[in-house]
């Protein structure tokens, strides 16, 4: 199968979770390519008029991991101008995981993985994974490595 990551990652921790779910999906046989998403003002505190920079092609994926931070309980601005700018998802099979700074998922996570998820199925995308890391949580590599298992194996 061939697996587009596709991120919108500024500190680097949405992207520190796509390089091991890269790893491992490479170590199943799968083509798996990680695409970042930017944005040409990439100030995190601006989240309006977001322009992007880097805006990945995902027409020869067939299973897209989208994964992204959390923004003021929102997903990052970024990542939903990026979204809402792709015509159509019709045939794709997608997870979705979003990492964030507070250590419980109603601090934002939830909100942001159903308006990644929102977005999806209105361009006809079929979500199936869904995944939050908490960065603050004491078990938070845990958390990641049953992230990675859990979207490892495909629908
Ligand atoms: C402007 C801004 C707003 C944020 N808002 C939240 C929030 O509402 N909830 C939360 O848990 N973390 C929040 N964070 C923290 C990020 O979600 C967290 O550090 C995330 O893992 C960063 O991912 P990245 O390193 O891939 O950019 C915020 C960070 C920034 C810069």
């Amino acid at each position: 199968m061939n697996i587009g990551i596709i991120i919108h990652s500024h500190t680097g921790h949405t992207l520190s979770v796509a390089e091991k779910l890269q790893d491992e999906l490479l170590k199943t046989g799968h083509s798996a390519r990680i695409e970042r998403v930017s944005a040409i003002n990439e100030d995190p505190s601006s989240a309006k008029n977001i322009q992007l920079k880097t805006a990945p092609d995902i027409k020869d994926y067939d299973r897209l991991i989208i994964g992204a931070p959390v923004r003021g309980f929102s997903l990052s601005s970024v990542m939903e101008e990026y979204l809402s700018q792709l015509t159509s998802l019709k045939d794709k099979k997608i997870d979705c995981f979003v990492t964030q700074a507070f250590p419980y998922p109603w601090m934002g996570g939830n909100r942001s993985i159903n308006q990644m998820k929102d977005i999806c199925e209105a361009k006809d995308g079929k979500v199936y994974k869904k995944g939050i890391i908490n960065w603050s949580h004491k078990n938070r590599d845990k958390k990641i490595a049953d992230l990675v298992e859990n979207f490892k194996k495909s629908e």
